[in-house]
């Protein structure tokens, strides 16, 4: 499993499925959010609309996540996946964690072999990059030892949109694993 971390915007990477931090709406908002419904064009947000009709009533609530098509973008899916909001006290790892764990078996479902995380979390909802860079690198690392011999994904990519994020990304990704976490996972 290759692991590539780059500085850039997300909407512009060719990879199979791009990971959207969504908001639990799915009507789309700012950030990356905003970006990726900007450059799929409105048939991403008519899909996210539908899935509010059939699937998802309420909304998506943060942790999961869904897969639509990709409009416009190279991407061929987008996962959407809502962050905890630290703004509003929600501050669990374990849902943040979700959020990367979630989105993997859903690209894996849909037969993807390469998916592109934004730092989902470290933007408006407040969390601080390497907190989300070490979640994302322990979500990611558990999955793969799960699912590696079984799985279409084969390459995953960490975008940063500034440097802090990516020396964050590093940081977490570079680091060797310690033996308890590759025994126990953690
Ligand atoms: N490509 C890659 N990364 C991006 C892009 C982009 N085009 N735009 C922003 N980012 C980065 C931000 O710099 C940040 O590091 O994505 C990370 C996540 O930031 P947000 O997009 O604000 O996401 P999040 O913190 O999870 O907040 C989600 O904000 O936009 C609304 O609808 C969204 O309610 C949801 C909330």
């Amino acid at each position: 499993m290759q692991i590539d971390i780059v500085q850039g915007d997300i909407t512009k990477l060719k990879v199979d499925a791009i990971v959207n931090a969504a908001n639990t709406s799915l009507f789309g908002g700012g950030g990356v959010d905003g970006a990726i419904h900007a450059a799929a064009g409105p048939e991403l947000l008519a899909e996210c609309r539908k899935l509010r009709a059939t699937t998802y009533p309420d909304g998506l609530a943060s942790g999961l996540a869904v897969a639509t098509g990709a409009g416009n973008l190279p991407a061929r899916w987008v996962i959407h996946t809502p962050g905890p909001n630290r703004h509003v006290g929600q501050t669990s790892t374990r849902v943040l964690s979700n959020c990367f764990t979630n989105s993997l078996y859903v690209a894996s479902r849909r037969g993807a072999t390469s998916i592109a995380f934004p730092a989902i979390g470290a933007g408006a909802y407040g969390w601080d990059p390497e907190e989300v860079a070490l979640i994302a690198a322990e979500a990611i690392r558990n999955w793969f030892d799960t699912y590696r011999h079984v799985t279409s994904l084969h390459r995953v990519v960490l975008v940063a949109y500034n440097t802090d994020v990516e020396a964050a990304f590093h940081k977490a990704f570079d680091t060797p694993r310690t033996d308890s976490e590759l025994i126990h996972g953690h």
